[in-house]
């Protein structure tokens, strides 16, 4: 069936971003510099996903003169890290929300059922006042994401984004499918899933590229 891309997906296609991302695809591209272009492109990336926080003036005085000026308004963020592989775009987003409270969720694929199976979460007691951005820098079959989203929810999460390096087409349709409420920024949505559940043409496997476990 032909990829039909949800409304609620925006592709983060500055040349920034494509550059960087092109550049880590490339399989010679060694961990150290994999590892940076990943920070610096989270940061491009977690600029797009805030761009509608809502904004509250407060009045302050500037050198000159008192202004009503924005500031973003609410509790502070949270991020959810998708262990292993969603603390490589953790670390740009913190330089850019260093006060965002993080959260972490591990789940792996029980080799039976096929199921995805959590085996930690810790997350901030009030995640249902903040605004939530789950981070994992693949999505492929969708599967493992959505079932973090579920776990959020369940936890009081309500205004929830999720935030991809790169997707599979058959990964936002599972992912927006499960969750049509939260939107998804990526900066590709590549080809296809191959036989082995990797992006393709995508850039192997995100947590073995950037901790240089392969
Ligand atoms: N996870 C990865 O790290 N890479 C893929 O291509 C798919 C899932």
């Amino acid at each position: 069936m032909p990829f039909k891309a949800p409304h609620n997906l925006t592709v983060v296609n500055h040349p920034l971003v494509l550059h960087k991302l092109s550049l880590m695809r490339d399989k010679t591209t060694p961990t150290a510099v994999f590892r940076q272009l990943l920070r610096e492109i989270s940061l491009l990336l977690a600029y797009e996903v805030c761009r509608d926080l809502p904004i509250a003036l407060k009045r302050i005085e500037t050198p000159v003169a008192a202004m009503d000026a924005p500031f973003i308004k609410g509790k502070k963020l949270v991020i959810v890290s998708v262990l292993r592989a969603g603390n490589g775009l953790l670390e740009g987003m913190l330089d850019l929300l260093p006060s965002a409270r993080v959260g972490h969720i591990g789940l792996y694929r029980d080799p039976k059922t096929l199921q995805p199976v959590q085996y930690y979460m810790k997350v901030p007691e009030d995640i249902a006042e903040r605004q939530t951005i789950v981070v994992d820098p693949m999505l492929a079959t969708g599967n493992s994401v959505a079932a973090a989203v579920s776990r959020l929810k369940e936890k009081g999460a309500r205004d929830l984004r999720l935030c991809t390096l790169l997707s599979a087409p058959e990964g936002v349709t599972r992912f927006h499918d499960a969750h049509p409420d939260v939107p998804i920024f990526t900066a590709a949505v590549d080809e296809k899933l191959n036989e082995h559940g990797y992006i393709v043409p995508g850039l192997g496997d995100a947590g073995d590229r950037m901790f240089g476990t392969k």
